[in-house]
């Protein structure tokens, strides 16, 4: 899977640059820098994505704008497999089935996981991070948690030049939307698809924690901020306490240091929740409701790089891949049991709590 945008302007973040990611040399493009998809700095918003031509290429502000871009120097995906590209500021995964090129959004309506790192199963695309599929000729959810499908875009590929048109149809209701949503500890993920090692779903969540809090400044309507905001705290707190649950019990029978490393993240998450609690007290796009949000996606990403630096690592290290994936389904579980946060408080949790709680694999 490539994640390809192309935009002119420096890094704001350490080693994120597209260049040193890797995925693409800017020489491909003719420009100065390409970046990973979901990375969209606020002034990205007012510049042309450079490698486009065609339908003008501001950014959209998030708004879902009929558009037609170019992008030259493309290279076509193998079949099956899955890309990602930015259109003026709207990422879009493409890929190719039976011959045919297909694109859709690439942002998962369920929880803003990047579907380009999903895979492909027959005509359906599965979310690597809750195992959701959308029919991608379609966009309609086919299976899982998503209240809405993922727009279709009209794509042609000639002579090194995709192009693109969209979205051609809006995103739909899921097919199976009159279904009721399944009861707490019923809820059964599928045993196929992307990878399910609870590092790598965890890893995965992290990535679409930055893509939201990258996304919040391009959202100019209140209300769409509201809504997007209310979502990312849903799953920071979801996210938190799946971890109490799952993941920390397990790393106190594996770390070399194990209730340090468990108890220090019970209270970063304790930190989250209260820096989320001073934003809930201040009108939605005001000046101190933006510094209050810095303060949450400061705390959230220490904590993330900590995780990625030093627990999930010494789980990998510790803990054999089939229990990974055990822990993966029990992870996988929580959230469908928990969705939109149902029945979690949002309380600060006692570390000592979390660490007393047996492992049940
Ligand atoms: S983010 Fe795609 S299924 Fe949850």
């Amino acid at each position: 899977m490539r994640h390809w945008t192309a935009v002119v302007g420096p890094c704001r973040r350490p080693g994120r640059i597209g260049v040193q990611c890797g995925r693409a040399s800017p020489a491909e493009f003719g420009v100065e820098a390409i970046w990973p998809v979901g990375f969209t700095p606020a002034w990205q918003a007012a510049r042309p994505v450079a490698a486009f031509g065609g339908g003008g290429g501001a950014g959209n502000g998030g708004r879902r704008l009929m558009t037609v871009q170019q992008l030259r120097g493309f290279s076509l995906p193998e079949e099956g497999e899955l890309v990602a590209v930015d259109v003026a500021g709207t990422a879009v995964a493409v890929t190719v089935l039976d011959g045919e090129v297909h694109a859709f959004d690439d942002t998962c309506p369920h929880a803003g996981c990047s579907l380009a790192d999903g895979e492909l199963d027959e005509q359906d695309v599965v979310c690597p991070c809750h195992f959701a599929r959308f029919d991608i000729t379609t966009g309609a959810v086919v299976e899982g948690s998503a209240t809405s499908g993922v727009g279709i875009w009209s794509a042609t590929f000639t002579a090194g030049t995709l192009e693109l048109e969209g979205p051609r149809s809006e995103a739909p209701a899921p097919e199976l939307s009159s279904a009721p949503a399944p009861a707490p500890g019923s809820s059964a993920p599928p045993t196929s698809g992307p990878d399910r090692d609870i590092t790598v779903l965890i890893e995965r969540e992290h990535e679409s924690f930055r893509r939201q809090f990258d996304m919040l400044p391009g959202l100019t309507d209140s209300q769409e901020l509201e809504q997007a905001w209310d979502a990312l705290v849903d799953l920071l707190e979801i996210h938190a306490s799946g971890e109490e649950f799952v993941l920390y019990p397990s790393v106190v029978h594996a770390a070399e240091h194990p209730a340090q490393e468990a108890e220090h993240g019970v209270r970063d998450h304790n930190e989250i929740r209260d820096s989320v609690r001073v934003v809930q007290e201040r009108t939605v796009g005001s000046a101190p409701w933006w510094q209050a949000v810095r303060t949450v996606e400061a705390a959230n990403e220490q904590h993330l790089q900590e995780e990625e630096r030093d627990v999930l690592p010494s789980l990998r290290d510790n803990t054999d891949r089939e229990r990974r994936e055990a822990l993966g389904q029990q992870w996988l579980t929580f959230h469908a049991d928990h969705e939109g946060a149902r029945g979690l408080s949002g309380k600060d949790a006692n570390p000592q709590a979390v660490l007393d709680r047996p492992a049940d694999l």
